[in-house]
């Protein structure tokens, strides 16, 4: 917009130049042409008279335009250069002075220096140019002149080629979304460059220094058409012997070929109403009875559901009964908005930190799930904040299970927008101790890091994600042991985040047996601070690669409050958010209905397939999270935003997998506990396409979503081998590979269709969760074996 506006004016000064320039008659402010001009004689030391020069045959002739001055003389002008550090000094039109080290734009001497003959603004008897004409002065000996710029169509990067001049502003819609401003250094190269980088086939610059970056749909949707080579005329600035646009008009490259492709399968899956709800939840997790446990602001906070109780929980098994499905749960304090995770103790309890506001901020809630399929369970949420509650108040936390199996409680604010909690926790909390950690990096990235992303790295150490940074912390101090290359944001704006509010979301590359592979994140979508520009890649970085780099790629279309769910086939479906904005209440506008399919199977650049669209706006607190059947539950928005609801409908997304008309594959399993390392074997196993050697293993680790933030997500390859009708499955073999957990066992089939899951817990309860806390009112379920059913 800024450049618009800069674009505009600029243009309206082309055109009062040009018509001052040429007209006859002028102003009376601005002095006659005098017979008898004498140019000075007492110039600096080194600068001479250079001969009276033709300007704007071509364009200006020296780059840098000084204020006009109304005082100006030869020597004033001289001085003003010479001060700047340059070596050529012009003046033109009796109060006009120009700075350059060289001539550009093909610059010619006049026919007569008399040409050069109106006198100075600020002294009548000196000369100052002249209509087109430069008085001009250097300290060189000889002023080096580069040609009138030509359009470069050699030695372009990659597959671009020139495809024209093109109109740009049509019916005042600019033709190509995203744009740049590189005042002083703009080349048609470094705009090609930055295009591709971020995926744009088609690069294009503008009024010399706007560089623009879209799709050639972009051209033709906004009405922009090729015009004669000819209006496209100004030099760029960073490379003044080529061309970079005209005045609304742009010089335009294509890359030819595919930059990106995103498949466009048969087969693309579909939404499904799958459930009316009750609420519009903020969080939901699968618990290990295979029910889905929702929890949603307190009664009073939620303004559209002044009777909630807080928590829900969904018997998958009654999905069609509404008077059965759902069982009222009940938390003490208000969830919103707090950080969830499954628990690897025993019994599989779900844990649920932070909240909103006061003594909710402090809110540690244990919930151990219950029940079985068409049987409510009886638990509910425990909590007292009077014995049991985080070191810090915590608005947006993330919660995480370290490799030794404590829970890390990471950031957050100590209220809604208020001061932020630049630190972290570890739970349990020792008798008498104190495990707060202070981290000034989130201190600094305040407000734009809740929420941060983090993960357990194969070596231990601990990866975190907030705001554009990334690093990776030592395990037990928690001090910084690398910091990574910023996270690249927007083609026009490197200062893109990726934590709320600038909310994307992360999951990790699938881990595969033997594991040798560094780990690579995966991160999708965001927005920018300030103006809203909404990120339209993903990024992704192996953090533990000697020299790690983000590789970009571009999603086909923008998205804001992204939710991300691993699928037991090893793809990710991206899906929710918005295309305008930032998440929060009442900020973002234009719902992302379209749902993708990310293979990371595939080459770089190809890896996503654009998969059904729904009629629900996902936005502000929406979820979804993997069912044991390999579909994917979608839930929740709460947008604040008018014309979009408080979503309480529960979607269900059947992905093509299980599109296919194929019965998925079966097997039973005795062994719900695994050691690392340890070989356990399944039976029954029953495949109906392909044959038993087709078949492969996955583990997907429990996962609570919420504010993008898949909290635990994990997928695993683990070593195996099957025959006759038994597999035998050897279990990761430590926990910075896999950290203590619960996992959802598939198999799939030779054409990928999986399984229905079953729990299995890995690694054990090495921190002895099962024995906390230690106090009145909450249930310890032991850190004995799992027993099934729990
Ligand atoms: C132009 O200069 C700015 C400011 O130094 C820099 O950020 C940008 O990367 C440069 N652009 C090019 C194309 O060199
Ligand atoms: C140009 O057209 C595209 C459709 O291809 C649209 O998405 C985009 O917003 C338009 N760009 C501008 C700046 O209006
Ligand atoms: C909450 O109250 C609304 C009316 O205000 C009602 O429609 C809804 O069924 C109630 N929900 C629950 C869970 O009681
Ligand atoms: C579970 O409990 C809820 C009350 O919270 C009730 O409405 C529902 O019918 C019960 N479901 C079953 C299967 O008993
Ligand atoms: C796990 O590591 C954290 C951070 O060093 C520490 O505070 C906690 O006590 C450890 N847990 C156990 C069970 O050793």
């Amino acid at each position: 917009m800024a450049s618009l506006t800069t674009a505009v004016s600029a243009f309206l000064k082309v055109v009062a130049l040009g018509y001052l320039s040429i007209q006859p008659v002028y102003a009376s402010s601005v002095p006659q042409r005098r017979q008898s001009l004498t140019r000075p004689n007492d110039l600096p030391a080194g600068w001479s008279y250079a001969g009276c020069w033709v300007d704007n045959a071509h364009g200006r002739i020296i780059e840098n335009t000084q204020p006009g001055n109304s005082g100006l003389t030869v020597e004033s002008c001289i001085a003003t250069c010479a001060g700047q550090g340059f070596s050529v000094a012009g003046m033109e039109f009796a109060d006009e002075c120009y700075c350059g080290n060289r001539f550009v734009n093909g610059a010619t001497e006049a026919q007569t220096d008399t040409d050069c003959n109106m006198a100075c603004a600020g002294n009548a008897g000196e000369p100052c140019g002249g209509p087109n004409r430069l008085s001009v002065y250097s300290s060189l000996s000889s002023i080096p002149s580069l040609p009138v710029p030509t359009v470069q169509t050699t030695n372009l990067p990659g597959n671009f080629a020139y495809s024209g001049c093109f109109t740009d502003v049509v019916n005042g819609v600019r033709a190509l979304p995203w744009q740049i401003i590189w005042e002083g250094n703009n080349t048609a190269v470094a705009c090609m460059n930055q295009c591709a980088a971020f995926g744009y086939p088609v690069s294009a610059t503008e009024f010399g220094q706007e560089c623009y970056c879209g799709d050639t749909e972009d051209l033709t949707e906004n009405g922009s058409t090729k015009g004669a080579d000819s209006e496209c005329t100004i030099q760029c600035p960073g490379d003044p012997i080529h061309i970079c646009g005209g005045v609304q008009r742009m010089t335009t490259y294509t890359w030819s070929g595919s930059l990106n492709v995103w498949h466009q399968p048969q087969n693309t899956g579909f939404y499904e109403f799958f459930v009316p709800g009750l609420m519009a939840p903020l969080l939901a997790t699968l618990g290990v009875n295979n029910k889905v446990a929702f929890l949603e602001k307190a009664a009073g906070t939620s303004a559209a559901f002044p009777n909630s109780t807080g928590a829900y929980e969904l018997d998958l098994s009654l999905v069609g009964d509404f008077s059965r499905e759902w069982r009222e749960m009940h938390t003490k304090t208000d969830i919103f908005c707090s950080g969830s995770v499954i628990l690897p103790d025993r019994a599989g309890r779900q844990i649920n930190v932070g909240g909103w506001s006061l003594q909710s901020t402090f809110g540690v809630r244990l919930y151990t799930p219950d029940g079985s399929a068409g049987v409510n369970g009886t638990n509910d949420w425990e909590e007292n904040g009077d014995i049991l509650k985080l070191q810090r108040q915590r608005w947006y936390p993330t919660a995480a299970i370290l490799a030794n199996g404590s829970v890390l409680v990471i950031g957050g604010e100590i209220g809604s927008n208020d001061k932020p909690e630049p630190n972290l926790e570890i739970l349990p909390k020792p008798v008498g101790g104190d495990t707060v950690v202070n981290l000034d990096w989130l201190l600094r990235t305040d407000p734009n890091n809740l929420y941060p992303f983090v993960t357990v790295l194969p070596s231990g150490n601990v990866f975190v994600a907030y705001y554009n940074e990334a690093r990776i912390l030592n395990p037990n101090t928690f001090d910084t042991i690398k910091t990574l290359p910023n996270m690249p944001g927007n083609v026009n704006n490197f200062l893109a985040g990726r934590t709320y509010p600038l909310e994307g979301a992360m999951v990790l590359f699938p881990q595969h047996f033997p594991y040798t592979d560094p780990l690579r994140v995966l991160i999708c979508g965001g927005s920018t601070p300030g103006p809203a520009f909404v990120s339209d890649n993903c990024v992704s970085i192996a953090p533990e690669d000697p020299n790690p780099v983000w590789t970009i790629e571009r999603m086909p279309s923008q998205r804001v409050m992204s939710c991300m769910v691993p699928l037991p086939d090893g793809t990710f479906m991206i899906m929710n958010g918005a295309k305008k904005g930032v998440a929060g209440f009442g900020l973002a506008s234009d719902p992302n209905l379209n749902a993708l399919l990310y293979d990371p199977t595939l080459p770089t650049n190809q890896r996503i397939s654009i998969l059904g669209n729904t009629i629900v706006a996902r936005m502000y607190h929406s979820e979804a999270i993997l069912l044991p059947d390999g579909s994917v539950l979608i839930s929740g928005s709460d947008p604040e935003t008018p014309g979009l609801p408080e979503e309480t409908r529960i979607e269900r997304y059947v992905p093509p997998y299980l599109n296919n008309g194929i019965t998925p594959p079966s097997f039973t399993i005795s062994n719900h506990d695994w050691a690392y390392g340890q070989t356990v074997t399944i039976s029954n196993v029953r495949v109906t396409t392909g044959s038993i050697s087709g078949v492969r293993v996955s583990l997907i680790a429990a996962v609570s979503s919420t504010h993008g933030n898949a909290m635990g997500a994990r997928t695993i390859f683990p070593q195996f081998n099957c025959a006759g009708t038994t597999c035998t499955i050897t279990a990761p073999p430590n926990a910075n590979i896999s950290p203590p957990g619960w996992h959802q066992l598939f198999i799939l089939d030779g054409s990928g269709t999986p399984s229905h899951s079953s729990w299995v817990r890995i690694g054990g309860d090495p921190s002895q969760l099962g024995n906390w806390p230690d106090l009145p009112g909450f249930t310890r379920p032991g850190v004995g074996a799992v027993t099934i059913p729990l």
